[in-house]
């Protein structure tokens, strides 16, 4: 049930608080698992049990930490995050991952990438054997979208732009300004081998494959917590 996975998202958030230890520099993730955290993080640091500071991956949970009294770090040259907390929309066994369901891809891969440790947070439902039924996002430019929805067509990943929540009637937009296209491969048999083809089309900006970069999943199932790693 619904009630059940936001249960196991608030334990996988509190779970890697575990993780945190003051002075490190913190990259804030997307989505509902990784709000839980932020959450949790602005509790822990307004009753002063932890300093740190943090950058987010997006402009709404950049709100949230704001709101949770965590100081922020504007990006900059040598900036690196000691630790990273993210969500994901599928995990598998070895770790990889697909992003990008809250339309935060972008940011996320940079500071995935700019991590000493990055973490994942997610219920019971993101892991999966084999990724591919999540629609994978893409965030494109919008001058080359029909072109992508050409060449992501022709890979067979069914790309369906995707609409705005609040107005349906018009494209969604990334924090950068792009499109977001979701794309319906249903079974992705080689992530790397399509993360490559993805990232040689001109006009994608970021795809919502994650491959080798996390280095845990902490994965809460009921009442139980579980620690993945590749
Ligand atoms: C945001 O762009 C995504 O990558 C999120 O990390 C992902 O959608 C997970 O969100 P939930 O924690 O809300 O499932």
């Amino acid at each position: 049930s619904s009630e059940q996975l936001a249960r196991e998202k608030q334990l996988a958030a509190a779970a890697a608080l575990r993780w945190v230890r003051s002075g490190m520099v913190l990259g804030l993730g997307s989505g509902s698992t990784a709000a839980c955290f932020i959450t949790l993080l602005g509790e822990a640091v307004r009753a002063g049990q932890l300093k740190v500071q943090a950058t987010a991956t997006s402009l709404a949970s950049e709100a949230l930490a704001r709101e949770g009294g965590i100081p922020l770090l504007e990006p900059r040259r040598g900036l690196r995050f000691d630790l990273t907390v993210d969500g994901a929309d599928e995990l598998d066994p070895h770790l990889r991952l697909v992003k990008g369901g809250g339309g935060a891809l972008l940011r996320e891969k940079v500071l995935a990438t700019a991590s000493d440790y990055w973490l994942i947070v997610a219920d019971s439902s993101k892991a999966v054997a084999q990724l591919g039924r999540f629609p994978l996002p893409l965030e494109v430019v919008p001058f080359a979208l029909p072109w992508v929805l050409d060449a992501v067509a022709a890979l067979g990943g069914a790309p369906v732009l995707r609409m705005d929540k609040a107005t349906p009637t018009h494209p969604a937009h990334s924090d950068q300004g792009n499109l977001l296209v979701d794309c319906h491969f249903n079974v992705i048999a080689d992530p790397e081998k399509l993360a490559a083809q993805l990232q040689n089309i001109p006009g994608i900006v970021e795809q919502g494959l994650f491959l080798g970069l996390a280095r845990a999943a902490v994965v809460a199932r009921g009442a139980e917590v579980q620690v993945l790693r590749p």
